[in-house]
C-alpha cells in the first residue's frame, strides 16, 4: 500500500540526489553515495524522496535525526511496512505470496513493541558483554587459524575472498552450531540474501525478472527454513550448549517458540552474524592502506587496536538502511511527519555527519569518543554488536604482528546494495613479519 505525502509545504529532494540515495548500485561506488548523502545533510537532512516505482520516502540523513527517530519505536515502527527498502511492485509481490503482509521473514527486525521485547529477551542474555567476552579462547583459536590461511598465500591475495568471508563465518558458524561442512551454504545463501540486486549475486532463473529482487529475497529465505527445520529438529530432540539449541527450545507465552520465529531468528544470525563483520574487517585494513598514517600507529601500539574496530565499523557501515514507519502525525527536526509515512534511516550518512565526526570521511583510528550509529540505536540496536567487535578487535591482535606492510593491488569492489554489504573484493600486497 503506497502512502501519498502532501508535499505542498514540506522538503522535496532533488530528483537526481533522490535517485541515488535509493538505487542499490550507488553504494558500489564511496563518491556517489556519500556525495549525496553531504548535500542532504547540508540542505535537506530530512527530505521527501519521489522516486518513480518507489513509495514516497522521508530520508533521513543527520546522526541526532536517526538516534531520534530509533530511540522511539513506539512512534516509529518497523513492521507497520517492510522495514527494507524495495520498490512497489516487489512489495506486491511480497504481499501476494504472504497473502497480504511484508512480513516475509519473521525475524526481531520485523517486530515492534511488546512482541520485539518477548523474542528479544529469548537470546539477549547470550549476547551480553560479559557472556561474549569468555569467548575469546574459543575465538582466538579460529583466527590463528585464519591467519595462519592467509600467511600461506605468496605475499599477494585478495583480502576479502581469501581471508574476510571466511573468518567471521567460522566464528559465527561454530557458536550457532551449524556445522563446518555447510559454511558454503551458508556463505552462498547469505550472499543471494543480501545480494539480490546485485546482478551477480542474482540466481540466473531470475536476472531478468523485474521483481527479482523480492523472488530472489523469498526464494533463499525457503531455502534457510528448509536447512534449519531439520537443525531445529535436531536441537529439540538432542539440545547442546549452541545457540541454535538455545533457540530452538525457548518457549514465548509458555508454548515452544513457533516454526517462523525460530526460523526468523536462526536467518538473521546466519546473515546479519557474518557478512557485515566481514565487510567491516576489510574496510578495516582498507581504511589503514588508504590512511597508512593509522597502520604506523596501530603496529607502534597494538593498544590501538579497539579503536581501529570501531573506526572500521563507522567507516564502512555495512548496514545502509532500515526503514521506519510513524505511527501517529509528529515532528522531526520541526517537520511535520504523518502517521503511516515512512522514513529510510541511513546509517553511512549519519556516520559521517560532520556535526559529530571531525573530518568525517577520514579514516583515523585514534578518533575519540566515537559515538558511530553503525550499529542502529534504541530497542532494535545490534543484537551482535559485542561479539561483532570481539572478534574484530581479536583478528587485528593475531594479524598485525604477521604483516610488516600491506598496500593495495588493484581497486576494491563494492556489492551493489542499498540494503546490507561492502567488500566484494580487496586485492592486496603484503610482506611477512
Ligand atoms: C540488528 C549492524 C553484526 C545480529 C542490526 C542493526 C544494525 C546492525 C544497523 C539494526 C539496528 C536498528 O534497527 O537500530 C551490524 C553491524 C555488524 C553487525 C555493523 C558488524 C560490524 C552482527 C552480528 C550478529 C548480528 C555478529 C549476530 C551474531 C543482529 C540481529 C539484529 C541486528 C539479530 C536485529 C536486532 C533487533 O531488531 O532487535 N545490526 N550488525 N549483527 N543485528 Fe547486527
Amino acid at each position: 500500500m503506497a502512502t501519498s505525502l502532501d508535499a505542498d509545504t514540506r522538503p522535496i529532494i532533488p530528483d537526481d540526489i533522490a535517485r541515488i540515495v535509493v538505487a542499490p548500485k550507488s553504494y558500489t561506488d564511496d563518491a556517489t553515495i556519500y556525495g549525496a548523502f553531504k548535500w542532504l545533510r547540508e540542505h535537506m537532512p530530512l527530505g521527501i524522496a519521489q522516486v518513480p516505482g518507489y513509495d514516497p520516502l522521508w530520508i533521513v540523513t543527520r546522526h541526532a535525526d536517526i538516534r531520534e527517530v530509533e530511540r522511539n519505536a513506539k512512534l516509529f515502527h518497523n513492521a507497520d511496512h517492510n522495514p527494507v527498502l524495495n520498490d512497489q511492485a516487489s512489495d506486491a509481490f511480497t504481499r501476494e505470496i504472504t497473502g497480504g503482509t511484508t512480513r516475509l521473514l519473521s525475524s526481531l527486525t520485523y517486530m515492534d513493541p511488546p512482541e520485539h521485547a518477548s523474542y528479544r529477551t529469548l537470546t539477549s542474555n547470550w549476547f551480553l558483554p560479559g557472556k561474549i567476552s569468555k569467548l575469546e579462547e574459543q575465538v582466538r583459536v579460529l583466527a590463528r587459524q585464519s591467519v595462519d590461511n592467509l600467511l600461506s598465500f605468496d605475499g599477494e591475495c585478495d583480502f576479502v575472498r581469501d581471508f574476510a568471508l571466511h573468518y567471521p563465518l567460522r566464528v559465527i558458524m561454530s557458536l550457532f552450531g551449524v556445522p563446518p561442512e555447510d559454511e558454503p551454504k551458508m556463505l552462498k545463501l547469505t550472499q543471494e540474501f543480501f545480494g539480490v540486486h546485485d546482478p551477480e549475486e542474482q540466481r540466473p532463473e531470475m536476472v531478468a525478472d523485474p521483481v527479482v529482487a523480492a523472488k530472489q529475497w523469498a526464494a533463499s529465505i525457503e531455502d534457510f527454513y528448509t536447512y534449519f527445520d531439520r537443525l531445529s529438529a535436531q536441537r529439540r530432540e538432542q539440545p547442546t550448549d549452541d545457540l541454535l539449541s538455545l533457540i530452538a527450545n525457548s518457549r514465548i507465552n509458555g508454548a515452544p517458540i513457533p516454526r517462523d520465529e525460530a526460523n526468523g531468528y536462526y536467518v538473521a544470525i546466519a546473515t546479519a552474524g557474518h557478512d557485515t563483520t566481514s565487510s567491516s574487517t576489510a574496510g578495516g585494513l582498507h581504511g589503514m592502506m588508504a590512511y597508512p598514517e593509522n597502520w604506523a600507529k596501530v603496529k607502534a601500539d597494538p593498544a590501538l587496536i579497539p579503536g581501529l574496530v570501531d573506526e572500521a565499523i563507522r567507516w564502512t557501515s555495512p548496514v545502509k538502511h532500515f526503514m521506519r514507519n510513524a505511527t501517529a502525525d509528529t515532528q522531526v527536526r520541526g517537520m511535520d511527519i504523518r502517521a503511516m509515512e515512512r522514513l529510510m534511516i541511513c546509517y553511512p550518512s549519519g556516520n559521517r555527519d560532520e556535526a559529530v565526526f571531525a573530518d568525517a570521511d577520514r579514516f583515523d583510528i585514534t578518533r575519540s569518543p566515537n559515538p558511530h550509529i553503525a550499529f542502529g540505536f534504541g530497542p532494535h540496536m545490534c543484537l551482535g554488536q559485542h561479539l561483532a567487535k570481539l572478534e574484530m578487535r581479536i583478528l587485528f591482535e593475531e594479524l598485525l604482528p604477521h604483516l610488516a606492510s600491506v598496500e593495495m593491488a588493484g581497486p576494491p569492489r563494492l556489492v551493489e546494495t542499498n540494503f546490507v554489504g561492502g567488500y566484494k573484493a580487496l586485492p592486496i600486497r603484503f610482506k611477512k613479519a
